[in-house]
């Protein structure tokens, strides 16, 4: 907790209005690579508290949709469709498809992480399953040139997923943000032009 208060990017959030320090993690890779484009249909997962839909909000434009899905509840957003569900059962997936109505999407991204065990042997696979069922829809819902941005963490099945990202998008990189905690092996991958 004390390092949490005196977090400068706690205190940016703060100050700023953003529901998540994370929010600094999707801002520092908008910075670098303008995945976020007006005019895009965004899929935002694992969203809550909302910091990223709250970001991606006034770049996509009014007229555009954001749906936002969390296993735990989050306070509305103006212009953002939430789904309060586990991403891992087949009744929520429907529900997101649902929603989306047929709508193309260009960005699918995911914050998602499992609840942390803190032994390796649990936690790495259930991050890995949770990349893998975000993957899988991406591939699902994108359009030709789609954007996919998935947070993992380095450890056993990060070689085998990133391969299997690369075979479905033209560019493919490992970021990490400097928000993102040093101590954390937790990297964003983000891989554009989806085939
Ligand atoms: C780091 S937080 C996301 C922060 C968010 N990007 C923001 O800016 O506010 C990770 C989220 O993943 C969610 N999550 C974890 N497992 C999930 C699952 N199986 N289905 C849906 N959401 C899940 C957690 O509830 C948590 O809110």
């Amino acid at each position: 907790m004390q390092e949490h208060f005196a977090d400068e990017y706690v205190k940016m959030a703060q100050a700023q209005g953003y529901r998540s320090r994370a929010v600094f993690k999707l801002k520092e890779i908008q910075d670098k690579d303008q995945l976020i484009k007006p005019g895009m249909n965004i899929i935002d997962l694992g969203a809550a508290p909302g910091g990223w839909s709250q970001f991606a909000r006034p770049i996509v434009g009014k007229k555009n949709k954001i749906i936002a899905l969390d296993i735990l509840p989050m306070e509305p957003l103006e212009g953002v469709d939430f789904i309060q569900g586990d991403f891992r059962e087949q009744a929520v997936l429907d529900q997101l498809y649902a929603v989306l109505d047929g709508v193309p999407v260009n960005l699918v991204m995911s914050d998602m992480a499992p609840n942390m065990s803190g032994n390796k042997g649990v936690d790495q696979p259930s991050a890995i399953y949770l990349g893998e069922l975000a993957l899988e829809t991406a591939k699902t819902v994108l359009t030709k040139d789609g954007v996919f941005l998935v947070k993992l963490f380095h450890g056993a099945g990060f070689e085998a997923f990133f391969k299997e990202v690369q075979q479905s998008f033209a560019k493919v990189a490992i970021r990490k943000p400097k928000a993102s905690r040093p101590r954390s092996n937790e990297v964003y991958i983000l891989a554009k032009g989806f085939k």
